[in-house]
């Protein structure tokens, strides 16, 4: 609701600085009193405007150079005025879902101290609707400087469903085969007992974040919603047209859970007073 209350978040907008910013400040409020959780702006992206990525990083308790990434991307755009830096474009599913995913993901795993063995990172990145643009940057970036990213999660539009379909449907291309079958594991052990089913679609082209990752030579998967949400890029990409509940993305933050609560190989369980057990 909050992000989706700015007018956009389009990359050459002054929203889209500030709407990152605002993320920034609210992950950071998230992680307040963890001394190993640090958050950042990231402005290396040369064709992304004013946008900064936000970056938030769970430093890791024994293998901190192994890292797991969980991204989202959080501009959104207008396909009818492209260029306006004024256009409505308030994105409740394309991809504020998946921003909101990550933050409730990351809002449970600190809330009981949990501190990862490998290094977490949190991701929203700049000026996805442009060219994949923020990723790419930091995908380039952390292959040029030999950053070890072991797996990447993306979260692209999570929140609509309509009629009796699968609740959440892996992206087929543009992905590591051997992750997309772990995403199939970790869905049949955490999510099929809950009763929830899942499907498979097809993208055709590099259509999210997880792209970048792939030709930055990393393992990169994306799970997305149960029915293609076609207001994207509209004026009512808004949550009014998604029953006014965000309950079909939270089956994407137990996605999440269950990603970073494996691939962070969790370690300790810190108390909130912060005594180390
Ligand atoms: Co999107």
């Amino acid at each position: 609701n909050h992000l989706s209350s700015y007018r956009n978040r389009y990359y050459a907008s002054s929203y889209g600085k500030t709407s990152a910013e605002w993320i920034r400040t609210h992950w950071q409020t998230i992680a307040a009193g963890r001394s190993d959780v640090t958050t950042e702006l990231f402005t290396a992206c040369t064709n992304c405007g004013t946008q900064p990525s936000v970056i938030l990083t769970i430093q890791g308790t024994d293998l901190p150079n192994e890292v797991v990434v969980l991204g989202a991307h959080l501009d959104s755009i207008n396909s009818s005025t492209r260029n306006d830096p004024n256009q409505l474009a308030p994105g409740a599913d394309d991809d504020a879902s998946g921003i909101a995913t990550l933050t409730e993901t990351l809002r449970i795993a600190l809330a009981d101290g949990w501190q990862p063995r490998r290094t977490v990172k949190f991701m929203g990145y700049a000026a996805e609707e442009v060219g994949l643009r923020g990723s790419n940057a930091i995908a380039q970036s952390f292959r040029a400087s030999g950053v070890n990213v072991v797996s990447v999660l993306q979260v692209d539009m999570t929140n609509y469903k309509s009629g009796a379909v699968a609740d959440m449907n892996l992206i087929s291309d543009y992905s590591n085969a051997a992750l997309k079958n772990f995403f199939v594991a970790l869905f049949d052990a955490y999510l099929a007992p809950m009763g929830l089913t899942r499907g498979s679609v097809t993208c055709g082209y590099a259509c999210s974040d997880h792209a970048s990752w792939t030709s930055a030579g990393y393992p990169a998967a994306m799970m997305a919603e149960p029915t293609f949400f076609t207001r994207l890029h509209t004026t009512t990409d808004t949550l009014a047209y998604m029953g006014d509940s965000a309950a079909v993305s939270v089956n994407f933050a137990k996605l999440g859970l269950a990603f970073v609560g494996e691939l962070g190989k969790t370690h300790t369980v810190r108390r909130r007073n912060g005594s180390q057990p």
